[in-house]
């Protein structure tokens, strides 16, 4: 039998530093969505890979190149709050008063799909998912195109996302003609997804908080698959929630309890771990950083301040994988940016989770 061949097309992968030149970057990049093929980008959030959201064949080369499940559906990209309506069949409610105040930025709106979505955006799904970007480069790349992009995170299915450019050479080098460079991102966790297809549910949490939506729209529902695995059986909301995410090679736990707690065993899990020979590191956070002081570490940020865990997570989570076996992480309190953090990390940590508090 003949040996099946990986048929990707492999490219010369240039990079353009948009902060030096962003009117050359996003005019190359331009080019090449109209032309069908795929461009990483930066946003705000994380790096994006697009492709022309509405040629269906240049979209399934999204998934080739990051080897994404067919069944996993993408984000439409907008330069202006008017593309949505080409887009979705109907505004729901409560989309004005969200895209208002929340756009552009890191919040991704789903509503009933318009005929011009290609199936290979939504997955067959009847609905589809939006977003208008606060990243300047986004946008230009979005505009000069003159088509919504489609665009999932730019990593190999499965790895942490990207939030630099290395991140997605990484991944990506070979597999795509050309990266958007704009330095790291300013969040580093993927846009809140809030669908608006019956009451709204937070599907994937992100910056924009529960608490920052219900101000604006009174009651948001969070979905059960946040923070916990899904049952065998259990339909997934949001396809992308089944499957295992964000994942270095390292095995990740996560220990939970209060900052004292969680470091006493912590060290003790430290020590176990080195007399069997295996390689550690600890996520440690600012507080809890001198308890760690003969022991390999590295400080995500503060754990008063979830956004500064958020926005060191995925890039510490791809260094410790070039050094560690094993990577303890402290979990904090799933709260406002809390959850958005917990629930990446249970993902990267495959739900391995200890809990400290309880001897
Ligand atoms: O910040 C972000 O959102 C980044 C940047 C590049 O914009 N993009 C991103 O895309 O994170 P991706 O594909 O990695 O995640 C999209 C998530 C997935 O969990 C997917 O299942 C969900 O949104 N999703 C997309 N369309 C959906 C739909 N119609 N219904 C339910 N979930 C949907
Ligand atoms: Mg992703």
């Amino acid at each position: 039998m003949r040996q099946k061949q990986e048929e990707i097309q492999t490219y010369d992968t240039q990079v353009i530093n948009t902060v030096r030149q962003e009117e050359a970057g996003t005019i190359q990049g331009a080019k090449l969505i109209q032309a069908g093929e795929l461009v990483a980008f930066p946003t705000e959030t994380v790096y994006g890979l697009g492709a022309n959201g509405l040629n269906g064949d240049a979209v399934a080369k999204i998934f080739e190149a990051k080897g994404r499940p067919a069944d996993n559906p993408l984000i439409e990209h907008i330069s202006k709050k008017s593309d949505v309506r080409q887009l979705w069949s109907r505004m729901p409610k409560q989309a004005q008063i969200l895209m208002d105040t929340f756009w552009p930025g890191p919040l991704t709106l789903i509503a009933p799909k318009s005929d011009i979505v290609p199936d290979e955006v939504t997955a067959g799904l009847d609905t589809v998912a939006v977003r208008l970007p606060q990243n300047k480069t986004a946008r230009a790349l979005i505009a000069k195109s003159g088509v919504p992009i489609a665009a999932p995170s730019a990593n190999r299915s499965g790895r942490p996302s990207p939030t630099t450019a290395q991140h997605v050479m990484d991944d990506m080098c070979g597999r795509i003609p050309l990266i958007l460079d704009g330095g790291p991102c300013k969040y580093g966790v993927e846009s809140t997804v809030l669908s608006l297809v019956g009451e709204p549910t937070i599907l994937r949490p992100g910056a924009i908080t529960r608490e920052m939506l219900a101000a604006v729209i009174g009651e948001v529902h969070v979905s059960n698959s946040i923070l916990n695995p899904m049952k065998n059986g259990e339909v997934a909301a949001s396809p992308g929630m089944k499957y295992q995410h964000y994942a270095p090679n390292a095995e990740v736990v996560v220990i939970l309890g209060t900052p004292e707690e969680a470091a006493k065993r912590i060290n003790a899990l430290y020590r176990e771990a080195e007399a069997e020979g295996k390689s550690v590191e600890i996520a440690a956070t600012k507080q809890t950083k001198q308890y760690y002081r003969d022991k390999r570490n590295t400080v995500l940020g503060d754990r008063n301040e979830p956004e500064t865990l958020c926005a060191n997570l995925f890039a510490a989570l791809r260094e410790m994988d070039t050094r560690a076996e094993l990577i303890l992480a402290e979990g904090i309190p799933a709260e406002d940016e809390g959850l958005a953090y917990m629930n990446r990390l249970l993902r990267a940590a495959g739900f391995r989770v200890i809990d400290a508090s309880k001897e």
